[in-house]
């Protein structure tokens, strides 16, 4: 039975420009949810607080590291709107600290808030101190290579919390 949108979870990622790390990570969740067949549970998007990039596809850099990883990274850049978007999504999970406090400062409860690092397994200071995920836009070599490896590692993290946990669980 297809799920309406008010019983889902609303997962949303939130970076500066919406072309590199949040539609990545938004496209890993949603890969990893459907592996477990669990996406008609979620309700996963992405947006950026900058206005510069909407409506553009994501940096080719990130579409390619994603299909090297088998994850298709896809979503059209928006600006995050607090009038729809803190109703609408319970996990709203920045990318670094600047973004953490543009939301706060826009009017994100507080406790819905997240650094994505925060639910990196590897992570073991206080969620608060997480690092952040580097902004690869201006990055040379390697760049989103590692920026896609710290967010698949954090989307991992994030299924458990979420109860989504690995697909062996889920399948038991
Ligand atoms: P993102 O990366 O926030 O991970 O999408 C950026 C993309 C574009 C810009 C900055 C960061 N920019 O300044 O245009």
């Amino acid at each position: 039975m297809a799920t309406t949108d008010q019983n889902r979870v609303g997962v949303l990622f939130v970076c500066l420009g919406n072309i590199c790390r949040s539609p990545i990570a938004e496209a890993i969740l949603i890969h990893r949810l459907r592996e477990r067949g669990l996406i008609d549970q979620f309700d996963v998007d992405s947006c950026g607080t900058g206005q510069w990039h909407v409506g553009e596809r994501p940096d080719p850099r990130a579409i390619q590291v994603g299909k090297k990883n088998g994850v298709d990274v896809s979503s059209i850049a928006r600006q995050l709107d607090p009038n729809s978007d803190f109703d609408r999504f319970k996990w709203i999970v920045a990318m670094d600290k600047e973004n953490l406090r543009h939301l706060i400062n826009a009017g994100a409860p507080r406790g819905h808030v997240h650094l994505m690092c925060s639910f990196d397994p590897a992570h073991k200071g206080k969620p608060t101190e997480a690092p952040d995920v580097p902004d690869p836009y201006y990055s040379e070599g390697d760049g989103f290579k590692k920026v896609f490896e710290l967010l698949d590692a954090a989307c991992e993290g994030m299924l458990e919390k979420l109860g989504a946990g690995p697909v062996s669980e889920v399948e038991q």
